[in-house]
């Protein structure tokens, strides 16, 4: 894989951090983040070298979703702050070299937003058409057999009407109609609402879902190739998202991003299990989304040859001119200290070695430049309605969004002392910020130093990225021209030969400096990179260790 055209493009070799502002920074004492916070703490997202700052939905929202239901597109919830506050976040955030990315929610609004309510009139108001309705079904009861993907019917009846409505989450997000022109318009009026005042970009929610069959067909039944949420759904998500007139859209926001200057960043939550359905969202490479997430990623096992299939298989499939994603955590999935790693350190170092060095832009969720791992909650904790429907097969997602932990005292420096936090704080005391702040083998230092490595060196920040062969286990590409990178995703010591150069920095932080020649011998669960004169021929040679690898070549 090449480094990619237009290296000019400021995300290509960033790095971005996920802001989930409910629960990152509490400045008002009511127990819930605010963007007052996030401005609070600019200074430590400068400190870890990001580049740009996604900001999970801070919209007017009822908050049945926690933001993913928005009232008002062109607002800020009072919970949260006014746009002034946001202009400050913006401008303050710059003046660092952060930009901002907010999150454009498209698929659905609130069942508050005034479109819905006006559409809830009845069947001649001018706004009815804007949402996704239809007649029950022959016998009665809902359209069709979609499920949402929060479980039930993704139907609900409108008893004014006597027609049912479409909701791919929960009834209080009823679904858009995109094959009506005035939502078109609409939304990009909002894109350049934002990116008029300074915004770098957007998040795109569920961007592969937006536009749905128009003959509102049942989906077929999910068979044993299909992944586990459509088996554990019973149907194959055909009819309900994913449809090719999305692409069409993306295209055209495409179109009006690329009219700034710099261009207005699109990144997608292409919420797909397929690698073929994923780059197509990538269009021809330079006409849809800039950036789209990489499900198969987040759902593969920390195992080398699970992830090394992902990547391989993203890079062989992306068009000419994409870019690739990387990231291990967001605030829909487990943690990656706890989903990887198990919390387990070395395993939390090496998972972040991996997302930061990988060829492609990386994206850290907050908490993860510490290794917080997931909130241990009670049933009654619960506050996420996907967790309160599911429990306990399935605890929903508020273990990912316990409060940001910014230092071992009261309150965690998340929320003032004595003041109940919206979640409960769920990390381990000793995991926070204050602590491992100037601390050089601390989670933080390494990410900071990881990150300040890939600022200055050409090859991990836009660099080609090939795969070396490596001993069962283990995982080693070279980037560029000469850096490479080691993994040893194993419990056993491995063996990769050939490397000449020096550690540039290691996950056991003792290692930084050591000259490697001939063979980097990585212990369990251990990586590094390693820096080199250019490289000889001999790079990619490979040798188990005795006894403790199995000494296989791939
Ligand atoms: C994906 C978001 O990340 C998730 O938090 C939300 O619940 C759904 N989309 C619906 O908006």
């Amino acid at each position: 894989m090449d480094g990619g055209e237009n290296q000019g493009d400021w995300w290509r070799a960033g790095v971005l951090y996920q802001v989930y502002p409910r629960s990152f920074a509490d400045s008002d004492g009511d127990g819930i983040g605010d963007l007052q916070g996030v401005i609070d703490h600019l200074d430590h997202l400068d400190s870890l070298g990001i580049d740009g700052i996604w900001l999970s939905p801070c919209h007017r929202s009822p908050q049945a979703d926690f933001g993913y239901d928005v009232a008002d597109y062109c607002d800020v919830d009072p919970e949260y702050g006014t746009l002034e506050t946001l202009d400050t976040l913006i401008a303050e955030a710059g003046r660092r070299g952060i930009r901002i990315l907010l999150d454009l929610v498209p698929n659905h609004t609130s069942e508050q937003h005034p479109w819905f309510r006006a559409a809830l009139t009845g069947r001649d108001d001018p706004h009815r058409d804007r949402y996704v309705w239809a007649d029950p079904g022959p016998e009665g009861g809902p359209p069709n057999n979609w499920v949402s993907t929060f479980g039930g019917s993704a139907w609900t009846l409108d008893p004014g009407s006597g027609q049912y409505y479409l909701h791919n989450f929960l009834p209080g997000q009823p679904d858009l109609n995109w094959w009506n022109e005035d939502v078109r318009t609409a939304f990009e009026d909002i894109l350049r609402f934002w990116w008029d005042r300074g915004v770098a970009g957007f998040r795109i929610d569920v961007c592969n879902m937006l536009v749905k069959d128009a003959g509102l067909r049942d989906n077929p039944p999910a068979t044993a190739e299909d992944p586990w949420v459509m088996r554990a759904f019973g149907q194959r998500w055909v009819y309900n998202g994913n449809r090719p007139e999305t692409h069409q859209i993306l295209a055209r926001w495409r179109e009006l991003a690329d009219r700034y200057d710099p261009p207005r960043l699109l990144l997608g939550e292409t919420n797909v299990e397929d690698l073929d359905q994923l780059v197509s969202y990538f269009g021809s490479g330079t006409d849809e989304l800039h950036l789209g997430f990489n499900f198969p990623m987040l759902g593969a096992p920390f195992d080398a040859s699970a992830l090394r299939a992902v990547v391989e298989g993203t890079e062989a499939r992306m068009p000419a001119g994409a870019w690739p994603v990387w990231t291990g955590s967001n605030h829909d999935v487990s943690r990656m200290a706890t989903r990887w790693a198990g919390g387990d350190q070395s395993r939390i170092r090496l998972a972040l070695l991996l997302v930061l060095t990988l060829r492609g832009t990386a994206v850290l969720y907050q908490g993860d430049e510490i290794g917080l791992t997931d909130g241990v909650l009670a049933r009654g904790d619960l506050l996420d309605p996907v967790g309160i429907r599911f429990y306990p097969s399935y605890p929903g997602r508020d273990p990912e969004r316990t409060p940001m932990p910014w230092h071992a005292g009261p309150g965690a420096g998340f929320t003032p002392p004595g003041v109940v936090p919206w979640l409960p704080l769920g990390a381990p005391a000793e995991v926070n910020v204050a602590d491992q702040d100037g601390d050089p083998d601390s989670v933080l230092t390494l990410v900071r130093d990881l990150i300040a490595l890939r600022r200055s060196t050409p090859d991990l920040a836009l660099g080609a990225s090939e795969t070396l062969p490596t001993p069962d286990g283990a995982w080693a590409w070279r980037r560029g021209t000469g850096t490479l990178v080691a993994l040893n995703l194993s419990d056993r010591s491995v063996e990769v030969g050939g490397v000449e150069g020096r550690v540039a920095l290691g996950t056991d932080r003792a290692r930084d400096g050591e000259p490697v020649a001939g063979a980097l011998r990585l212990g369990p669960w251990e990586g590094a990179v390693v820096g080199s004169s250019p490289p000889g021929p001999g790079l990619a040679t490979v040798t188990g260790s005795e006894g403790l690898g199995t000494g296989e070549e791939r």
